[in-house]
């Protein structure tokens, strides 16, 4: 059915008796990992393509992305946190003058997830031997001329620790973690009501960027969500740790909030060798090193609201270290110019401190702190929509949407039409109204 007719049938049935509405069936399937599907260890970086690369590398700087390198034409610049992840996000010079997002890319678990990623139908395989930690590469082209990529061979890096500090007058010395900064000139513990472990000495900071760690969670909005979920879910070890359903339509789920499974190393073992004789004895990582816990989400599916034709990428998300941070961080890009889009709020689903930016061209881009981690034993929730921040700014009506129109009209003449999600009219014109 074209998009009109679904429109108009929904907006019909959403106002007619609930057994009615009950009828319309469209609800994701239980998810479950298992070893025959590739496993992932943690998302590493993203690909996107901007008209003007040298405004977007000021964007990033004052967003708190490191330049790593550039590549020998210097179409590319390779950005980095201070994680282990060589880079975190790959900017390219559009040669068209069009804005792509071009995919995110997750690291393997194991070579032997690796090799069964690049067996997979429609699997491209290449090298990263020219950018920084070198590695492999498996691409697949998904509908709309979406993305995904899978890593592994990668050397990388030794994180950075605090970076300031570390005379006598330093108030961490002797703790475990150490937070890079850029913002901070004397920091101590946090002084609550009943627990007060700083005592004369002050928290001082100074302007400047949030820095960033790691590439923690982007997400599509997709026309055919069911049948791209199937294939994220069904080929890799994405399992759902929240599933939301429209507000008027209990079995119409219209996102997918997704983690990576981590099957303790002896259950995955144990599965291999129950599905393929002979199979196990490739090279696996130790699952003792990483824990199985992982963020609540680093990958997320929407469906598109029926009047959207095009996928389209609804941001990406870049851990930074607290709210601080965040907040220092926010006013710095503010200060900069930048075009705040969301935040600082508070997360419901993933508890995330939020803080959501325009880039340049056009893409929302997020940082984050705080966010849950889930693992073996938490159950997938599923509940309706929304509201999506316990604190924080009131959500703009057009967050779902692609872009704000008049801001995508103002930086590169015009929109595409494709632009709508969830969050924004049809999706949200129930009960919240
Ligand atoms: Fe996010």
């Amino acid at each position: 059915m074209s998009s009109l007719p679904m429109t108009l049938l929904l907006s019909v049935v959403s106002k007619m008796p609930k057994p009615i509405r009950d009828s319309v069936e469209m609800r994701i399937p239980d998810i479950t990992n298992d070893a025959s599907k590739v496993q992932l260890l943690r998302p590493s970086h993203v690909y996107v393509e901007h008209p003007n690369l040298d405004q977007f590398a000021k964007f990033a700087a004052d967003f708190g992305l490191v330049e790593a390198s550039r590549s020998r034409t210097g179409d590319t610049i390779y950005f980095r946190g201070y994680g282990r992840d060589p880079y975190c996000y790959v900017a390219t010079k559009s040669r068209d003058s069009v804005p792509r997002f071009k995919g995110g890319a997750f690291v393997a678990r194991s070579r032997e997830d690796f090799d069964k990623a690049a067996r997979m139908p429609g699997a491209t395989l290449g090298s990263l031997t020219y950018c920084p930690g070198g590695g492999e590469i498996v691409t697949f082209t998904r509908p709309d001329n979406t993305f995904f990529h899978v890593v592994y061979g990668q050397k990388e890096r030794e994180p950075d620790h605090h970076t300031q500090g570390t005379g006598a007058d330093d108030y961490n010395a002797g703790e475990t973690v150490h937070e890079p900064s850029a913002i901070t000139e004397s920091l101590g513990p946090f002084n609550t009501p009943f627990s007060k472990p700083r005592k004369g000495k002050f928290q001082r900071f100074h302007p400047g960027p949030a820095l960033v760690h790691k590439l923690g969670h982007f997400g599509y909005v997709f026309p055919d969500f069911d049948a791209e979920l199937a294939w994220y879910t069904g080929n890799f070890n994405f399992v759902p740790s929240d599933v939301l359903h429209h507000w008027d339509f209990a079995n119409i789920d219209v996102m997918a909030f997704m983690h990576l499974d981590h099957l303790d190393h002896k259950d995955q073992q144990r599965q291999q060798q129950q599905q393929q004789p002979g199979a196990g004895k490739g090279e696996i990582e130790s699952a003792e090193d990483e824990s199985w816990w992982s963020d609540h989400h680093c990958f997320f599916l929407q469906r598109a609201e029926p009047h959207v034709t095009k996928a389209f990428c609804h941001h990406t998300s870049f851990e930074v270290s607290d709210v601080d941070t965040q907040l220092v961080g926010h006013e710095y890009l503010a200060s900069k110019g930048w075009h705040s889009v969301w935040g600082v709020g508070r997360h419901v689903l993933g508890s995330q401190i939020f803080d959501y930016w325009a880039d340049p061209s056009g893409f929302k881009i997020e940082h984050y702190a705080d966010g849950d981690l889930v693992g073996k034993g938490t159950p997938t929730k599923r509940e309706v929509v929304g509201p999506f921040a316990v604190w924080g700014p009131e959500m703009p009506s057009d967050f779902g949407d692609k872009f704000p129109e008049a801001f995508l009209s103002k930086m590169r003449g015009s929109g595409d039409g494709s632009a709508g999600g969830f969050l924004s009219r049809w999706w949200w014109s129930g009960s919240q109204a």
